[in-house]
C-alpha cells in the first residue's frame, strides 16, 4: 500500500468516527451543518495519518488512536474555517467556504464547536483502552498546538503590514501556524502508543521539519497551482499581502524598481489578474519560486535524516512516513 492509499484508509476510519461526532439537535441543525461542511467536502487527512503512523512506529495499532486522529483533524478544520474568514477566501476543498455559505457569525461558532469537539474526541481515547496518563499527555500537546497556532496566525496577520520580514521571522511564523500541528500530531500518536521519550522527541522534530516544508509548498502552490486541482484560490496571498517565503525572498532580492512594482500589488484588493500575472513574472525572474522549492527540499532532507535514526516497531509505518515527507513537496494539491 502506498502513502496515498494509506491516507485514504485512515480517512475512511476517521470520517466514520467524525460523522457520529458532529451531530446535534434539530434546533441548531444549522450549526452542525456548517461545522460538517468542510469535513464532508474532502481534504487530504495528512494530520490524522501522522497520528496513526506515530502510534504504529512505537508498536500501537492504528484502530486504537482513531479518536486522536479525528481530534487533530477537528482542530485543523476549526483553524481552516477561521483562517478563511481572516484571509477572505471564498472556496476551499473545492467548495464555498463556511462563512460564504452561512455568514461570519455561524462560521466563527462552527469553528468554536469543532475546537471543543477536538477535546471531546481526544478524551474518547479512554473508551479505546488507552491509559489515562497517556491521554493527559496527549491533551497537553493538543492544547500546545492550539495556543501555538493562534500565535502563528497572529504573526501571519501582523506581517501583512510589514515589508521588511526576514527569513528567520518567516520560519518562526510557519513553525507556529503550520508545523506545530504536524509536530504535535506525531507526538500525540507516539505518546498514546506508549513510545519512549527519545522516540517521541525525534518524531516531533521530524514533524516540525516536514511541517515547515509543507507550508513552503503551500506558498508555492498559492502562486503556481491550478485552482481546480488545489481546491482553493491562487494569488490570494498576493492580494492579501501575505509574507510567504516567496514574497520574503523576492522583496529582499528585488531591484528598487521591481520592489516598487511588487509592493503596488501586495495587499491591493483591486488589483487585476493581469497585474498579478506581471508581478508573478517578476517574482519568477528573481528566482524566488525556485528558491522556495530548494528550501522545501532542504527541510524534507533534514527530516528524512532524523527519521533514519528512529528505531521502528513497524517498518512499514516508517516507510510510509518517508513517502509522506516526499509527497509533501511533490504534491499539487
Ligand atoms: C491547509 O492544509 C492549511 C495549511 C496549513 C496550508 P492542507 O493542505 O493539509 O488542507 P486539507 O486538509 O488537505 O484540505
Ligand atoms: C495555514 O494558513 C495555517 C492555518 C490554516 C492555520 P494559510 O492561510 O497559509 O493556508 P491556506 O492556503 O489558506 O490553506
Ligand atoms: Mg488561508
Ligand atoms: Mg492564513
Amino acid at each position: 500500500m502506498n502513502i496515498l492509499e494509506y491516507t485514504k484508509q485512515v480517512k475512511d476510519k476517521v470520517d466514520k468516527y467524525l460523522a457520529g461526532k458532529i451531530a446535534g439537535s434539530l434546533e441548531v441543525k444549522k450549526l452542525y451543518d456548517a461545522s460538517y461542511h468542510l469535513i464532508g467536502a474532502g481534504g487530504k487527512r495528512l494530520r490524522p495519518t501522522l497520528v496513526v503512523l506515530g502510534a504504529r512506529i512505537v508498536g500501537e495499532s492504528e484502530d486504537k488512536v482513531i479518536p486522536a486522529a479525528a481530534s487533530v483533524e477537528l482542530l485543523h478544520t476549526f483553524s481552516l474555517i477561521h483562517d478563511d474568514i481572516m484571509d477572505r477566501d471564498e472556496f476551499r476543498r473545492g467548495v464555498p467556504t463556511v462563512h460564504k455559505l452561512w455568514g461570519e457569525s455561524i462560521a466563527i461558532l462552527a469553528g468554536d464547536l469543532l475546537f471543543a469537539k477536538a477535546y471531546e474526541a481526544m478524551l474518547d481515547e479512554e473508551k479505546y483502552g488507552i491509559p489515562l496518563e497517556r491521554i493527559l499527555a496527549a491533551v497537553k500537546i493538543l492544547t500546545w498546538i492550539a495556543i501555538t497556532l493562534a500565535e502563528g496566525q497572529t504573526l501571519d496577520i501582523e506581517f501583512v503590514k510589514r515589508t521588511n520580514i526576514g527569513e528567520e521571522e518567516y520560519i518562526t511564523m510557519v513553525e507556529k501556524k503550520t508545523a506545530a500541528m504536524f509536530k504535535g500530531s506525531l507526538a500525540i500518536g507516539a505518546i498514546l502508543g506508549g513510545g519512549e521519550n527519545s522516540i517521541v522527541e525525534r518524531l516531533s522534530e521530524f514533524g516540525r521539519l516536514i511541517g515547515i516544508a509543507f507550508q513552503i509548498q503551500d506558498d508555492i502552490l498559492g502562486i503556481t497551482g491550478d485552482e481546480k486541482t488545489l481546491g482553493k484560490p491562487v494569488y490570494s496571498d498576493l492580494r492579501e499581502g501575505k509574507k510567504t517565503i516567496i514574497i520574503v525572498h523576492a522583496l529582499n532580492n528585488a531591484s528598487e524598481k521591481q520592489r516598487k512594482t511588487i509592493l503596488t500589488v501586495l495587499g491591493n484588493k483591486n488589483v487585476t489578474v493581469e497585474e498579478l500575472r506581471k508581478v508573478v513574472e517578476i517574482i519568477k525572474s528573481i528566482g524566488s519560486i525556485e528558491y522556495a522549492a530548494k528550501k522545501a527540499k532542504y527541510y524534507t532532507l533534514k527530516a528524512l535524516d532524523i527519521l533514519n535514526t528512529i528505531p521502528a516497531r513497524d517498518n512499514k509505518a516508517k516507510s510510509l512516513l518517508k513517502e509522506l515527507a516526499t509527497f509533501i513537496i511533490e504534491r499539487r494539491y
